[in-house]
């Protein structure tokens, strides 16, 4: 949160055009000694989405984060905020991200509407509205005038929000905001970050969990040892390759006779006994059309998805494999 102190509260780089690259990252590297820590990452986050920057441990979605809000500097590569380069102008583009990185630096001998007090003090021209306005946003009313020694860790991971939330920002950047929260933390953080991209918020956040981001997120960005092994909408990351799942009686039959055809040699059962083929001209209806003509009416046929998290693995595995470590 430091990175807002020295900027003005102006928001003074124009008005947003719909669709706008909220944030480009280009080539971005960032090495520490033999280390890298981040490998030419590309990065490309549209105004209104909520993109899921999915890693193991160490695969350098801090390091980006960082670089991003203008914490660390990048080895080589670039960063545009708002179709800006940041490296020029730091002082306009960084006050109109809000970030939450790491357990967030609250005074804990003070409540949590005086903490809010302190950094829009900081911030410069937060008026009282505008605190109880992201108080009532982050659902900390009832317990403002508490010090937030009292606090549990959800309450101070949104209360660290709401810090965030001061400048009324364009862009969110959350590193791990379910790190250490309870489930009913989690929910409510998820929650949280729904009505605020339903109120026009961009949104990148990070995390090893993928169950969290799936939940949530738009599109997701994959990152492994440093490198981007994935950026797809959610649908696309899941959606198989054009195979379908067939359920029917005589399936090693149809199996025999589908691995005859010229589009069907990929053909297999599965360890349920289910017939998973690709279908003659990539058709659903073309398949089920040849196994009726065949004699094999299917009992149902779908087409075939992958698991988000067997995608996840693959991908994670397949990238280490190519030698990193
Ligand atoms: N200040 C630092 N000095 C040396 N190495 C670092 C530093 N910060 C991060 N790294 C290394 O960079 C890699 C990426 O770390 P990090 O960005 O924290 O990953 P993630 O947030 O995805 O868990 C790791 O190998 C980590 O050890
Ligand atoms: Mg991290």
């Amino acid at each position: 949160m430091s990175n807002h102190s020295i900027a003005t509260t102006m928001k003074n780089t124009g008005p947003i055009q719909e669709n706008e690259i909220v944030l480009r990252t280009s080539d971005l590297t960032r090495r520490y000694g033999d280390r890298v820590a981040v490998n030419q990452l590309n990065l490309e986050i549209q105004r209104g989405e909520i993109v899921g920057f999915l890693g193991p441990n160490g695969a350098g979605k801090t390091t980006t984060i960082r670089m991003i809000l203008g914490l660390i500097k990048p080895t080589a590569g670039r960063i545009a905020l708002f179709g800006r380069d940041l490296a020029s102008e730091p002082a306009h583009l960084l006050p109109r991200i809000g970030a939450l990185v790491e357990m967030p630096a609250l005074y804990l001998h003070l409540t949590g509407r005086d903490n809010l007090r302190a950094f829009g003090a900081v911030f410069g021209g937060v008026s009282q509205q505008r605190i109880d306005a992201v108080m009532a946003r982050v659902g900390l009313q009832a317990r403002q005038k508490d010090r937030v020694r009292t606090y549990s860790l959800g309450m101070k991971q949104r209360l660290g929000l709401a810090v965030a939330l001061l400048n009324n920002p364009d862009l969110l950047i959350l590193d791990e905001p379910a790190n250490g929260l309870d489930p009913a933390g989690i929910v409510e953080m998820r929650e949280l970050m729904h009505r605020l991209v339903n109120e026009g918020k961009t949104i990148l956040f990070s995390s090893h969990l993928l169950a969290e981001v799936q939940q949530i997120c738009t599109r997701v960005a994959v990152i492994n040892a440093g490198k981007l092994v994935a950026d797809k909408k959610i649908e696309e990351l899941t959606r198989g390759q054009g195979e379908y799942v067939v359920q029917l009686e005589q399936a090693r039959a149809a199996l025999a006779l589908i691995q005859q055809q010229s589009w069907g040699k990929k053909a297999y059962l599965d360890t349920t006994g289910k017939l998973i083929t690709p279908s003659p001209q990539d058709s659903g209806r073309e398949l089920s059309a040849f196994l009726f003509q065949a004699g094999f009416p299917p009992e149902s046929l779908t087409p075939a998805t992958q698991n988000l998290e067997q995608v996840f693995f693959s991908l994670i595995n397949s990238n280490s494999q190519k030698g990193a470590e």
